[in-house]
């Protein structure tokens, strides 16, 4: 018989049909009640067993996280909480779970800390179903948002020669006996030796092959893996993280502000229309933790009051200028309650700063543009003013950054300027180059970083929690 799975059975109306369902133990009372789950939805299919008619060693197997199958009739349920039940009929152990051995008894609620150790088994828990639940949903909807407005998708290499960013963060990949790398005449490593004849990395971003594609295909996107060698050991910084990429020729400045904020509302107001429920469960759950800090830490809007929020407001566009003016201006700088104050013009704004214009001022969503050309990259479309360039950063409540993009520099003199005066040596780059010497236009595009949309859609709050395996400084387990 074919197995059903739970989700829908909870949708099918109970006529004593025949069905068969298969899953994992959450709880069994009284000898009598399994809640019986397969992932599929957070709320449990209640099993009923009689007893009298199974033998005690199997009644015994039917311990938490085992996996069980079970066919037996759809009945409407009696008890409170569901409104259809499984009389079983037949019940098979699959694969046994030592209730003395499993790490994971749900009595006593395991720490996100804890799960973090366990991150094989957390899939199991009601907090991480419905996380990751929301991150299949978020990923769907934003190929098919892509999709629907007619953008390519393109897959970006992720081992590459080129430093994107041009911030050198990248993690080193080679074949070579790193104790004893071939040396060249100069006695250094010689990399022409090596398995691609040079020195490679694992990709920062995919916005450079990117460009290349959307100067013929016109628009496209990217959505893959991305590596970053950055020692930051926060809670929004992975060394390994999903990034969504889109590139567009024929796209000023705005067009990109317009369509990173389409994109946004779009995927947010279909994971609640698909994935109300889980987000639901997380709202809760995140009033239940806010509970635990003190009244003014605690956020003024629930998760699902904040996604709707978002929905409902256009984000607000200020240039880098204006925030500084506002930052230096705030009591929050005056009182000196920065780790960073906001002195002058020119200096790099810090995730505090980008949280209180967030947070504190503008309560909403904000896209920060224009930014000094010296603290963004070299491939930036540089302003008439000589001291800017055509940058959008997104800053979301509770996050910071989001996206980051720019237009990019599409006047190959502006650009090869740009480039020696930071010291890429041109040649190295001289395909991307091309796209600048053959057809040139405008173009902009942006990064959105997947898995701090995921955390502001879960309103979870380290972003270790919403991808099934992080990988940060000092730690790369499974
Ligand atoms: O601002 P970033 O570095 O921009 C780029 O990589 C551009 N090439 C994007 C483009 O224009 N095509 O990164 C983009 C986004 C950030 O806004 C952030 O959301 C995310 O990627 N991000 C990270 N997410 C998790 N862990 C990290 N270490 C991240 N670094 C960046
Ligand atoms: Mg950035």
């Amino acid at each position: 018989m074919t197995r059903l799975r739970i989700k829908d059975i909870l949708k099918t109306t109970p006529a004593n049909q025949t069905i068969t369902v298969k899953g994992w133990v959450r709880s069994f009372r009284n000898k009598t009640f399994i809640a019986l789950n397969d992932g599929s939805t957070n709320n449990n299919l209640q099993i009923v067993v009689d007893f009298n008619t199974l033998p005690e060693e199997l009644l015994n197997r039917i311990t938490t996280s085992s996996a069980i199958s079970v066919t037996g009739t759809l009945a409407a349920s009696l008890g409170k909480g569901q409104a259809v039940e499984v009389i079983s009929k037949e019940l098979t152990i699959l694969g046994d779970s030592d209730p003395e051995k499993y790490p994971l008894q749900l009595k006593n609620k395991p720490s996100l800390e804890f799960l973090r150790e366990i991150a094989h088994l957390r899939f199991r828990t009601n907090t991480f179903g419905a996380v990751f639940r929301v991150r299949n949903t978020l990923a769907f909807a934003v190929h098919k948002f892509f999709n629907e407005k007619g953008f390519l998708y393109m897959h970006t290499p992720i081992l590459t020669s080129s430093d994107a960013e041009g911030a050198g963060e990248m993690f080193h990949v080679t074949n070579f006996d790193i104790a004893n790398p071939p040396k060249d005449e100069n006695g250094k490593v010689d990399y022409k030796q090596d398995f691609f004849g040079k020195s490679v990395n694992l990709t920062v971003s995919g916005q450079l092959e990117g460009e290349l594609a959307a100067m013929a295909f016109s628009d496209i996107y990217t959505f893959g893996p991305t590596f970053r060698a950055e020692n930051s050991n926060t809670a929004r910084h992975l060394a390994e993280f999903w990034m969504i990429e889109p590139e567009m020729a024929f796209y000023e400045l705005k067009d990109n502000m317009d369509l990173a904020e389409e994109m946004l509302q779009y995927v947010i107001k279909y994971a609640l229309d698909n994935n109300l429920e889980d987000i639901q469960f997380l709202s809760q759950r995140l009033e239940e933790e806010e509970k635990q800090k003190p009244q003014t830490e605690r956020s003024e809007l629930s998760l699902l009051d904040k996604l709707k929020f978002c929905l409902d407001n256009k984000f607000e566009r200020v240039t880098y200028t204006q925030a500084i003016e506002i930052l230096r201006e705030s009591n929050h700088n005056k009182k000196k309650k920065f780790q960073y104050l906001v002195d002058k013009w020119g200096v790099d704004l810090q995730s505090e700063h980008e949280r209180y214009l967030v947070e504190k001022h503008f309560k909403k969503p904000v896209i920060l543009t224009d930014y000094p050309k010296e603290i963004k990259s070299f491939y930036m479309r540089q302003n008439d003013d000589g001291k800017t360039v055509a940058a959008m950063d997104i800053l979301f409540p509770g996050i910071g950054e989001i996206v980051g993009g720019s237009q990019r520099e599409e006047r190959l003199e502006k650009l090869e300027t740009r480039m020696n005066e930071i010291g890429i040596p041109l040649h190295e780059l001289s395909w991307y180059l091309d796209t600048r010497r053959f057809g040139s236009c405008p173009h902009a595009g942006f990064g959105l970083g997947f898995e701090r949309l995921v955390l502001f859609v879960t309103g979870m709050t380290n972003i270790r929690d919403v991808i099934p395996f992080p990988r940060t400084p000092n730690n790369c387990e499974f």
